[in-house]
């Protein structure tokens, strides 16, 4: 069947609007940050992807784990015909989801969401290849925004993978559920990857590897905004801090000035003194009865929660009630 051309929820000027947007409350708050949405131009994603293979960075193996033993059991007590995935990246281990519902019949689009242009290219025009059978949909669009435009008909699967929902703020992971639900009808599902919570020495290294990759990940979103937006941010004058903070249980990613920095962008002068820290993102650890609370306050039932052998990582299959 082939890939479609790609189907754009988010223009480019919309893209660079919000980017603006954004880049004006994060680096005039009194607390910088930036949100992690902007670390994946091509690079970024491409960094992204070398992250997975890192030996410290476990999330990636223990949800592949999980798929490799569960997703013939997804395939079945779903029965879905149209699966959207979001923040899809590569799609790899979307390949165990759609090897099993190759086996198991019945689906027949596959709709990978990003914002992410290159990795969408890249990901349709390889899945179309590899599954001539789907028809394959992909969009490039915002997860936080557009909901409320994912392809309708037919019982659908949204897979949310990657732990990435942990990388929205409390507050707008709530509203990103409550989205989600009203976006489906009842009985349609939602497969979602956590990260658990667990030994900070373990957690640490994955955000803050020896070869320095995520660093560099890290880094990006100052090329990004460079780039995109004219700034002159030096990118080598920011360190990478990757701290852990036990009460929100959650990774937090910051750049650190090595030096005192004044930069322009847009019609800003933004000072950064020696030391003083930029935050781009947070990801969020999550236990179990959390998730479910979570899902259940948004209108999902969680028939299914599953972790790795080691419960380094959480899938819950949920069902829209
Ligand atoms: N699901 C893959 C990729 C995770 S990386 C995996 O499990 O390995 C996070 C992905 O989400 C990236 O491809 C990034 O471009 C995308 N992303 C981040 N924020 C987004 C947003 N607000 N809307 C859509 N995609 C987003
Ligand atoms: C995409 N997301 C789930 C990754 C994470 O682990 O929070 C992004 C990442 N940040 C640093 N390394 C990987």
């Amino acid at each position: 069947m082939g890939a479609e051309p790609l189907e754009i929820h988010l223009e480019e000027h919309d893209l660079a609007a919000a980017l603006r947007t954004d880049v004006r409350a994060g680096l005039t708050a009194a607390d910088k940050w930036l949100p992690p949405k902007w670390f994946y131009d091509a690079r970024g994603s491409a960094l992204f992807e070398e992250i997975t293979r890192l030996p410290e960075y476990y999330p990636t193996r223990a949800e592949r784990a999980i798929l490799v033993e569960r997703a013939a059991d997804i395939a079945a007590t779903t029965g879905a015909k149209t699966l959207i995935e979001l923040g899809s990246g590569s799609s790899e281990k979307t390949r165990l989801l759609l090897d099993a519902f190759t086996r198991h019949g019945g689906l027949g689009t596959f709709v990978p969401l990003d914002v992410s242009v290159s990795a969408l290219r890249q990901s349709t025009a390889q899945i179309a290849r590899e599954y001539p059978g789907l028809r394959v949909r992909g969009i490039v669009g915002d997860f936080t925004r557009q909901l409320d435009r994912l392809p309708t008909g037919g019982r659908r699967l949204v897979a949310f993978l990657g732990g990435t929902i942990g990388n929205l703020l409390p507050a707008e992971r709530a509203e990103f559920l409550a989205a989600m639900r009203a976006a489906l009808e009842t009985g349609d599902w939602l497969l979602i990857g956590t990260d658990l919570v667990k030994d900070p020495s373990v957690i640490v290294p994955a955000y803050d590897d020896s070869a320095g990759v995520t660093a560099e990940f890290n880094r990006n979103v100052l090329h990004v905004v460079n780039r995109e937006l004219g700034a002159d941010f030096d990118p080598g004058a920011f360190t990478h801090v990757a701290l852990w903070d036990p009460q929100q249980e959650w990774i937090e990613m910051r750049l650190r000035a090595t030096r005192p920095m004044r930069v322009r962008v847009l019609d800003l002068t933004v000072d950064f003194a020696e030391g003083e820290e930029l935050r781009t993102e947070v990801s969020a650890k999550f236990r179990p009865e959390g998730i479910a609370a979570e899902l259940a306050a948004a209108g999902f039932a969680v028939p299914r929660f599953w972790t790795d052998r080691r419960g380094l990582f959480g899938v819950s299959l949920a069902q829209a009630v």
